[in-house]
This record gives C-alpha cells, sequence and structure tokens, in this order.
C-alpha cells in the first residue's frame, strides 16, 4: 500500500472514540498513523474501553487530554458532549463494538461518546464507523440490521475485515488494520472529481517465459499505476487494476486482475475496455515474447555455444484499445531515456490518444518519487519532482477536467 503523505490529512480535525474491544490495540497505531498525516486527533473513550487501552497511551499519541466522562469538568461548560464535535471534520469510531453500534441506531446517549454523536451537528460532521467483533457478532441479523440502519442514517462504515480472530475463529468481523482505515480516512475527504467514472488501468511489468524458470522482463515496479489506481478510487471512480508481475499490495477499493504475460494483460483489458470511460496505460509492456516457450529448462549440458531465441512481437494493448469503436478516454505512458518531449509527442500521434504522459524510465523505475511531462493536442505541462501517490492525484485531476470539458457521459456498470 502506498503510505499517506504528512500533508494528506492537514489541517483535519478527527473526534477518535474508542468502544469496548479488542481492536483497541489497533487504535494506538491508528492515532500515530493520522496524526502522521497531518490531522489532530481528540481521542474520546468509553467506559468499557478503557478495560483494553489506557487513556495515558492514547493521551501520549494524539498529544491531547483524552475525554472518557460526560461529567468531565475540565470543559469550562461542562459540555464536553457539545464542545468536542462543534470544531471536528469528522467523528471516527475506532473500535465500534456491536454493542456501541446497536446504541448508535437507537440514539442512546447514556455517556459520553454516544451523547457527542447524538449531538454532533450531521451536516458538517460525519460519522465513520470501524466495526470490530467476532464473526458471529457481525453475521447476526440484529448488527446486519443495525449497521443498514446505520448506513440509512448517513454514517459511512469501514470494513469490517476478514481474517484470524482474538477468540481464534477466522471470518467477517476484524477491524481494518490502521493503514486500511487511514486510506479509507483519507479517500473519505478526498474530492470526488471522478465519481461515477470507471477507470481501468494497466500497471507494472509482464514477464515473457523462455522455459519454466527463465523469461524476459523489465524494472517496472508497477508503483506509478498502482497509485493512479488509489487515487482514482479516492476520486470516486470505480477502478479496475490489471497488474503484472509485482509484489504490490491492492490499493482499498480496487478490483485487480493479476496477469503475467503481454498477451494475458491484452486478453483481460480488451474486453473490459468499452465498459469503461478511462483507460490508462503505465504498464511497461514486453514489445517482443520468444516465438516459442521450451517445455524443459534449458540445459547448458557442457555446451559453451549460448543458445539464440526468436522472438516475435506482442499486440499493443493501447493502441487496440485507441481503435475501439466505442473506445475509452484512452492515456498512454511513454518511458523514455532521452528526449522525452520528442517520443511523448511521436507517441501521442501513433497510438492516436488524446494524452501521454512522458517519463524518463531508467530514473524513476522502483522509485517511490518520479517527475512527469504531459503531452496533448494543445501542448505540454510539467509536473515537478514529487512522489507518485502525489503525482497520481494531478493526473487524475487533470484527466478528471478534460472528461468535463469534452462533456464525457461517465460510463458506468
Ligand atoms: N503499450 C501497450 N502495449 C504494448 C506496448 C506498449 O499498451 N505492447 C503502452 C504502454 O503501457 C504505454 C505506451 O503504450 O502506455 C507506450 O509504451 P512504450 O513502451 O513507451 O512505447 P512503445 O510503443 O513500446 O515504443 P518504444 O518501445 O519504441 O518506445
Amino acid at each position: 500500500m502506498s503510505t499517506a503523505s504528512s500533508t494528506d490529512l492537514q489541517g483535519k480535525r478527527i473526534v477518535l472514540g474508542l468502544t469496548g474491544g479488542i481492536a483497541c490495540y489497533k487504535a494506538a497505531e491508528l492515532t500515530r498513523a493520522l496524526v502522521k498525516a497531518g490531522a489532530s486527533v481528540q481521542v474520546v473513550m468509553t467506559e468499557a474501553a478503557e478495560q483494553f487501552i489506557t487513556p495515558v497511551t492514547m493521551q501520549a499519541l494524539s498529544t491531547r487530554p483524552v475525554f472518557t466522562s460526560q461529567w468531565d469538568a475540565r470543559e469550562a461548560n461542562n459540555m464536553a458532549h457539545i464542545n468536542l464535535t462543534r470544531e471536528a471534520d469528522a467523528v471516527l469510531i475506532a473500535p465500534a463494538s456491536a454493542d456501541f453500534i446497536a446504541r448508535l441506531v437507537q440514539g442512546r446517549a447514556d455517556d459520553l461518546l454516544s451523547l457527542l454523536c447524538l449531538a454532533r451537528p450531521i451536516a458538517n460532521c460525519p460519522l465513520l464507523v470501524a466495526p470490530a467483533m467476532n464473526r458471529e457478532m457481525w453475521a447476526h441479523p440484529a448488527t446486519q440490521r443495525n449497521i443498514a440502519q446505520l448506513r440509512a442514517d448517513g454514517a459511512t462504515v469501514l470494513g469490517p475485515g476478514n481474517g484470524d480472530q482474538a477468540c481464534g475463529e477466522i471470518g467477517d468481523g476484524r477491524m481494518l488494520e490502521p493503514l486500511e482505515l487511514l486510506e479509507d480516512v483519507v479517500s473519505f475527504f478526498a474530492p470526488k472529481r471522478l465519481r461515477g467514472q470507471r477507470l481501468l488501468i494497466t500497471a507494472g511489468p509482464t514477464f515473457e517465459p523462455i522455459d519454466p524458470v527463465r523469461g524476459i522482463t523489465n524494472r517496472s515496479s508497477g508503483k506509478m499505476g498502482f497509485a493512479i489506481a488509489r487515487a482514482a478510487h479516492e476520486a470516486g471512480a470505480e477502478v479496475t487494476l490489471v497488474a503484472g508481475p509485482v509484489h504490490l499490495p491492492t490499493p482499498r477499493g480496487v478490483r485487480r486482475i493479476d496477469v503475467q504475460t503481454a498477451q494475458q494483460m491484452f486478453d483481460a483489458v480488451l474486453p473490459l475496455a468499452a465498459q469503461h470511460g478511462v483507460f490508462v496505460a503505465t504498464a511497461a509492456v514486453a514489445d517482443w515474447r520468444p516465438a516459442s516457450l521450451s517445455d524443459h529448462k534449458i540445459k547448458k549440458n557442457g555446451s559453451k555455444v549460448a543458445p539464440t531465441f526468436e522472438l516475435t512481437e506482442n499486440a499493443d494493448i493501447l493502441a487496440a484499445v485507441a481503435k475501439l469503436p466505442d473506445r475509452p478516454f484512452c492515456v498512454g505512458f511513454a518511458a523514455e531515456s532521452h528526449d522525452l518531449s520528442k517520443h511523448a509527442r511521436e507517441k501521442l500521434q501513433r497510438k492516436n490518444v488524446p494524452l501521454i504522459v512522458g517519463n524518463l524510465g531508467p530514473a524513476t523505475f522502483g522509485r517511490d518519487d518520479n517527475a512527469l511531462l504531459l503531452v496533448d493536442a494543445q501542448g505540454e505541462r510539467q509536473l515537478p519532482h514529487a512522489d507518485k501517490l502525489t503525482l497520481a492525484r494531478t493526473l487524475v485531476d487533470e484527466i478528471a477536467a478534460r472528461l468535463s470539458s469534452s462533456n464525457s457521459t461517465p460510463r458506468t456498470a
């Protein structure tokens, strides 16, 4: 997962509510992550939460005194339940126990946290809830009914995740990991410039096998394509990511299709392309593949003569998508070693696409930062050196601006 930068939540004021559950141990890490991303965090804990983690820990990590009681006399007007949400940008309940969710749904107000949720100005202070409970509790019709009602009341439910549970069982109900929650919170606040759009993205290298143990590939890490997938999801798009062999976690909310070879990438992309409004080809697709694949490992067998291979050309995925009658808005990448502007403009014409994003391949492969050159029929725009997620967000804004200026109708499912 691309981690958040120190400005992702700059200026955001978050009330972080902890309720009783073993996942409280993750709230410590979550607080650090939110603070590191630039948010100010005001922790409020229920009595049950204090059984799992102390206010001392939460105060140290949030650098603010923790509130635990509606009778806390530190507030001059003795109305912590009002004051705490009036300046807040969101209330995030993590972990949210089954019992606390039930109390939210009923509009109960018998402790500070439920009271402030009820008393918060709904229009300005959204409620985000990260459930954490045993899988049977999560699956119970009462909890499912409560979750549906919570959503109907305007809350955003984050997760839950799936996997090993503290009780030893395995299933749905565990709280999302702190960095997953951070990614969801950052997404929640992002402007939804691509709402209703569907984006198809290729990323990473391809791997063209020579024999069962060897192959031809390249140094692309896939980081740029994954960052674009994340940025597009943040901007409200439905995103499909067709990824070559890379070891990167899938951005939250993104549908991923893994492939190895250029032909597999082509076969995955072509049938999907016309259902998407935008196609972004960041993959470093191998131009050539061995004409034949050896079934067995090619052995030296004492020979000093190096084997030779015949190569055959791979189909150009981007050019094929750009030729479709109902083609999406196509964005190509040009990874060059020199003469970036010249090569990028040449690709704009050769591939017949409206936008090419140029970058210097050797300077960026595997790195977390990059610099881009956007080339279209109107001219060029430099995006100076920055981390790939920042560049991806700017590129997504550029794509959104072009879609709205061409008055494109979003292609939805
Ligand atoms: N591309 C593709 N399918 C291919 C080759 C390239 O979809 N078989 C896409 C890439 O994802 C990128 C763009 O085409 O968006 C340009 O790729 P690049 O490798 O820079 O250009 P090539 O067309 O391969 O030209 P050259 O190797 O001569 O630079």
